[in-house]
C-alpha cells in the first residue's frame, strides 16, 4: 500500500508510532521500504554523509533532485519527502520553482526549515498542491546563526514561542512538523498541541514518528555520534536486519530510550 499524507494523520489518531529514515540511493530505498519504513526523506544531510562537507549548506537543488530520482526508483510504498536546501526558498518564486522541480522528480512532500516566517511559504505551496513539512528546533541550515548543533527550546520562553509557531504552521496548512534536538517535555507538548503528526529526531519518545539518518543507524558516519543516535547495526548481522530492528523499536516504543533523549 502506498502511503500518503493522510496515512500519517490516521497513524497519529490511532496512536501508531511510525518509522522514517533518510535515503539517498536506490538500494537504500529498497532495503528501507522492505523493512517497513513508512516515510523516506531525501535530506540535505546528504551534504555531510554523502558528499563529505561539514554542513548541509553546500547542497544544491540539483543535488537533491538527483537523489530523489535515485530513491524514487527503489521506493516501494513509503511517502517520499525531499528537503528544499539552503537558500532555495528565499523568495516566493524560488520556493515555487524549486518545490515544483522536486515534485516533478518524484517527491510527494517538501521539507523547509524555520518557524513562524515559513507560514507564508507553507500557504503558498499548499494552495498549489504541494504538501509541506516544517522542520523546527535545531535547524541545521541555520547552524552558523545558532552557533553550532545545539539543543533548542530549553529556555521556557523560547519553548512557548516554538509551541505557538508550530500551531501557526499547522494553521497555514503544514502536513507535518519535524522537531530536531529539543527537550522531551517540549517534544511532548508540541505533539499533544497539534492534530498534524510530529516527527522527532532527538525530541523524545512522545512524538508521533521517529526519524534517523541512515548513516547514523548503521554507525557509518565518522566521529562522535549525537546523544539521540543509536547504531542498530551493532546488534544486527546486516543492513536489512538493522533497519528492520529500528522499525520494530519505533513501533514498539522502545526507541528512543531515555539515554537518547534530552531532559
Ligand atoms: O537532512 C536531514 O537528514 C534531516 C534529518 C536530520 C531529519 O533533516
Amino acid at each position: 500500500m502506498k502511503a500518503t499524507v493522510n496515512t500519517f494523520t490516521r497513524h497519529k489518531s490511532e496512536g501508531h508510532k511510525f518509522a522514517c529514515l533518510t535515503s539517498y540511493g536506490y538500494c537504500e530505498a529498497v532495503a528501507a521500504t522492505q523493512a517497513g519504513v513508512e516515510l523516506l526523506l531525501v535530506g540535505d544531510s546528504l551534504g555531510m554523509v554523502v558528499q563529505g562537507h561539514d554542513s548541509s549548506l553546500p547542497v544544491t537543488i540539483e543535488d537533491v533532485a538527483y537523489h530523489v530520482r535515485c530513491v524514487r526508483r527503489g521506493n516501494n510504498g513509503a511517502l517520499l519527502m525531499a528537503d528544499l536546501p539552503f537558500m532555495s526558498y528565499y523568495t516566493e518564486n524560488a520556493t515555487l520553482k524549486n518545490a515544483a522541480l522536486l515534485m516533478r522528480e518524484g517527491a510527494q512532500i517538501v521539507k523547509l526549515e524555520g518557524g513562524a516566517w515559513l507560514a507564508e511559504s507553507t500557504r503558498l505551496l499548499v494552495e498549489r498542491g504541494v504538501p509541506v513539512c516544517a522542520h523546527m528546533g535545531l535547524t541545521p541550515q541555520s547552524v552558523n546563526h545558532l552557533g553550532g548543533y545545539r539543543v533548542q527550546g530549553r529556555d521556557p520562553v523560547k519553548a512557548k514561542t516554538m509551541i505557538a509557531e508550530a500551531k501557526l504552521l499547522e494553521d497555514a496548512g503544514a502536513s507535518f512538523i519535524l522537531l530536531e534536538c529539543v527537550p522531551t517535555s517540549l517534544g511532548k507538548a508540541i505533539t499533544e498541541s497539534l492534530s498534524i503528526p510530529v516527527i522527532g529526531i532527538g525530541a523524545g519518545p512522545h512524538t508521533d514518528g521517529q526519524i534517523m539518518v541512515l548513516h547514523d543507524l548503521l554507525g557509518l558516519y565518522p566521529g562522535k555520534p549525537a546523544k539521540f543516535v543509536k547504531n542498530f547495526l551493532f546488534e544486527n548481522a546486516d543492513i536489512q536486519s538493522a533497519i528492520s530492528a529500528f522499525v520494530t523499536a519505533v513501533h514498539n516504543q522502545e526507541f528512543p530510550a531515555e539515554e537518547h533523549c534530552y531532559g
